[in-house]
């Protein structure tokens, strides 16, 4: 039996975790107020004698009646009563689920704020750094139905099953019906995952199911916090034929992931490399995305002869660089997908190599990285820290920063500014249509260089 890392998104004995946390009470008396700006989280943020009042689901231009809801970040939070006049950039939203689905923030503006607010959270991140003269390139978009990856949260209820995401600002979850941003192999599944859910969940048990759309199908694993018994593999393998999917997997109460029907091989083809996919690794959220992401960084580093790509999941970036790069070696913490890099790097005579190192705790160290002419990060959203401190004083040529986090990124980027790097470009990339996220790559080269 294989067995893989597991996703580290399950909950644990099935039951999903509720925040407790207490918030201030507020003053629930109605206000009318006038949205002059979009905030970081998607919300309209109005001014209330210099508090904030942040207003879901609301544009610049509109003016409502609202009531405060609860305390947050300095201000409050208001839910809209009524609207007293609708702002000029308002667009009916495509999904007849926005406004209670917690998936998407920002349906309800035109496209072209909708962008250039997108590219803002980029440019006001580095901002907050000192660093707003950085040139910011135009936003790379994925279009509608183009994320091939989620994870859905499913509940029994009674005799039925609710499969979808959270709703907005809540643990209840959505019944979700369409979905204008999955891919629509993903959203074609969820009435039969439902029926399949029904005979797996006790009542009030909760699962996740995170669904990945690859070439050879969709790839599921079903996170339900207890083993699987007999019944439960012989009814996922039925399933998975009766729905053709490439391969249904099963994450029990510990964290590890285990092929209860594996069909096709999952394999994703990059830079000549067919890859074979671990269950739930990390893949970027569209294919779009990844495109716009590999071109960037392989433009920045065709001149480098030895490459290091850090924090490089199944070797997305990796195997790409070794077209221009005489060696590529790559650096990622989850064994599973250290063991999927090794077994594709066969086929580059040892010019690929892959390390399995926690870049957090260990992070490579100066004499290490002076091996190389370019290096790669793409951490996950808390940034590398420890990682861009050691860059800043190793002084390899050129690094590449690819972030799904621009504070985290703005904030990394400051220390090799303040090294002797120069931040010469960033390129957003929205791969997650229609919510307050937006990820980036930024090249950085020693100054005169
Ligand atoms: C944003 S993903 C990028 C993966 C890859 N570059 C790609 O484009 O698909 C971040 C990766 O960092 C890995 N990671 C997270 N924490 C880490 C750590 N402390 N040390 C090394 N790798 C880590 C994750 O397993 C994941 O594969």
């Amino acid at each position: 039996m294989t067995k893989a890392k597991g996703t580290g998104r399950g909950r644990r004995g099935g039951e999903r975790r509720t925040s407790r946390r207490q918030t201030p009470a507020v003053d629930p008396r109605p206000l009318v107020v006038d949205i002059r700006s979009i905030g970081a989280g998607g919300d309209g943020v109005a001014d209330d004698d210099g508090r904030p009042v942040y207003v879901p689901y609301t544009v610049p231009g509109d003016r409502v009646e609202v009531r405060p809801v609860a305390s947050v970040a300095g201000g409050v939070r208001a839910d809209i009563l009524s609207f007293e006049a609708e702002g000029p950039h308002r667009v009916p939203p495509p999904c007849r689920h926005f406004g209670t689905c917690g998936g998407c923030a920002l349906q309800h503006l035109d496209d072209t704020v909708y962008v250039d607010w997108k590219r803002g959270r980029v440019v006001e991140a580095l901002a907050r750094q000192g660093l707003g003269e950085v040139p910011v390139g135009a936003v790379v978009r994925s279009p509608a139905s183009a994320r091939r990856r989620a994870t859905f949260a499913a509940r029994r209820i009674g005799r039925d099953v609710v499969l979808g995401f959270n709703a907005a600002k809540s643990h209840l979850i959505l019944d979700l019906a369409e979905c204008p941003v999955l891919r629509p192999a993903l959203v074609a599944l969820l009435p039969s995952l439902r029926d399949l859910l029904r005979t797996m969940l006790e009542a009030m048990a909760a699962a996740d199911v995170v669904v990945t759309e690859t070439a050879a199908g969709v790839d599921l694993v079903f996170v339900m916090g207890r083993e699987a018994g007999l019944d439960d593999r012989e009814r996922l393998a039925g399933w998975a034929a009766e729905n053709d999917v490439a391969r249904v997997s099963w994450q029990g109460a510990e964290d590890v992931v285990e092929p209860i029907a594996a069909r096709r091989p999952v394999t994703l083809s990059w830079g000549g490399a067919d890859v074979a996919i671990p269950a739930g690794a990390f893949l970027q959220a569209t294919a779009e995305g990844e495109a716009a992401i590999v071109e960037r960084v392989l433009a920045a580093t065709s001149e480098a002869a030895r490459v290091a790509d850090l924090y490089a999941g199944c070797g997305t970036i990796a195997f790409p660089l070794a077209a221009s790069a005489k060696t590529v070696h790559a650096v990622e913490g989850e064994a599973g997908l250290v063991a999927a890099i090794e077994r594709s790097a066969g086929a580059f005579s040892g010019r690929v190599s892959a390390e399995q190192r926690d870049l957090v705790a260990r992070p490579l160290t100066v004499p290490e990285l002076r091996r190389f002419d370019a290096v790669v990060f793409d951490p996950p959203r808390a940034g590398a820290a420890p990682q861009a401190r050691m860059l800043a004083e190793a002084g390899v040529p050129t690094v590449v920063g690819v972030s799904c986090n621009p504070a985290t990124f703005a904030r990394d980027a400051r220390t090799l500014v303040d090294s002797g790097y120069r931040l010469r470009e960033v390129t957003p990339i929205d791969q997650f249509l229609w919510s307050p996220h937006v990820e980036l790559v930024g090249v950085f080269s020693r100054d005169g260089s």
